[in-house]
């Protein structure tokens, strides 16, 4: 009987010729073979896609990776996953992986700052052209198709600013008209959402945030679908893209957890939203939990659960006293890279929005982005209660 994730989680990756309940950390550049005969049938093996326990060269990993690998695979329910160094280089290997000159790409307005440069900017001086959509109009993305589209780029949420898509009729269209497609899901992880499964042929997912869940490492994951394995394959091959063993390690300790961090997540962040959404200097929420919502309904469509990434609105003539807001949050740190377990707070502006066409900020709005980790919620409130004060209206 298939067991749940959960018990997966806990029972994989033993080293059961150490005897260790966890894998070694194998650091290895080279790697011995007994003879030369050996070492060919070896890369005969790996250059043919048969599973292999070690590799012929440490670039290609170790041990610990290939763990890391089993888990996420199986996590995802993948054909095969890809490990970066980043989940940003995750990002590039799965668009440099399809994209190549005279193609184009259908990306959504609501993608994450740096793979807006790269498309925009990057994939430009290989004559790749970038065509953006309107999350929340799928005929929009319906129009930005050609004959030449090669992907089409979803992220699910939107960064900053939460939309949800209809992800099942994204990829119906995408198969009819022979389109790969990919999706960002650092927001949900595999644990909510599980995009091969739903048909995506790419699934991004920083690993920094909450599969390894302790703000201590970057590290990024590509899940792949069967039909798109080999193109990956050979660009991961050619481009040099690798996570260490320590890193890969550190991940795998974190994910352990990643379950019970999830809910936890979800549910503390249910409980500040309770509290802010009676709060009248903040107009709107970005997270899924009106049930009449458009959003919600997306959300409760795919996902099983929900993280703790979000965003408020204030309504303020005073800028200085919305940054005052930020500034004096005790519990929230302000930085980057949430999914780690404690809660984060960030202004955004152009730095975290870039150039996006099809969202304006009102008038005297502010968007806030709050990441609620696994602190006691009551200080948490209290914390905001006290630094909310300070917004002027
Ligand atoms: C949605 C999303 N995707 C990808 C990344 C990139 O991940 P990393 O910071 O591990 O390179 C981030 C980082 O903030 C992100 O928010």
């Amino acid at each position: 009987m298939k067991k749940s994730v959960k018990t997966f989680l806990k029972s994989a990756a033993k080293d059961h010729v150490a005897r260790s309940a966890n894998p070694a950390i194998v650091r290895a550049s080279t790697i011995y073979f007994k003879t030369m005969q050996e070492l060919r049938k070896h890369q005969k093996d790996i250059s043919t896609g048969k599973k292999v326990k070690y590799w012929d060269y440490g670039r290609q990993g170790s041990q610990t990776t290939i763990e890391l690998q089993n888990i996420l695979k199986e996590l995802e329910e993948a054909h095969e996953v890809f490990l970066t160094q980043t989940g940003f280089s995750a990002v590039a290997l799965a668009i440099m992986s399809v994209c190549r000159p005279g193609d184009e790409i259908v990306i959504s307005d609501c993608v994450y700052r740096p793979t807006q440069k790269l498309t925009s900017q990057l994939l430009k001086e290989f004559n790749i052209k970038t065509n953006w959509y309107d999350p929340n109009n799928f005929d929009d993305l319906k129009k930005k198709i050609t004959r030449k589209t090669k992907l089409i780029y979803v992220e699910n949420p939107g960064s900053n600013t939460f939309e949800f898509q209809d992800l099942g009729k994204i990829v119906a269209l995408a198969k009819r008209r022979n389109i790969y497609t990919a999706i960002d899901n650092t927001w949900g992880t595999a644990y909510f959402l599980k995009p091969i499964k739903l048909g995506f042929d790419l699934s991004i997912t920083s690993a920094t945030k909450y599969y390894s869940g302790h703000s201590d490492v970057m590290a990024g994951s590509l899940a792949v679908s069967k039909k798109i394995y080999k193109k990956v394959w050979w660009y991961n091959h050619v481009s040099g893209y690798r996570l260490s063993a320590d890193d890969a390690y550190l991940v795998i300790r974190g994910i352990r957890t990643l379950d019970l961090r999830m809910d936890k997540h979800h549910e503390n962040t249910l409980r500040i939203i309770k509290w802010l959404s009676k709060q009248k200097k903040i107009t709107k929420i970005l997270y899924p939990y009106k049930t009449s919502t458009k959003d919600y309904k997306l959300w409760k469509k795919y996902y099983s659960g929900a993280s703790g990434l979000l965003g408020i609105m204030i309504k303020s003539k005073s800028k200085s006293s919305v940054l005052k807001f930020v500034n004096s949050l005790e519990l929230f740190g302000i930085g980057y890279s949430w999914g780690g377990y404690s809660s984060l707070a960030v202004y955004n502006d152009s730095v975290e929005m870039g150039n996006r066409q099809f969202f304006k900020l009102e008038k005297n709005h502010h968007l806030i982005r709050l990441h609620i980790g696994l602190e006691d919620t009551n200080d948490l409130i209290n914390d905001l209660k006290k630094s909310l004060r300070f917004v002027k209206p």
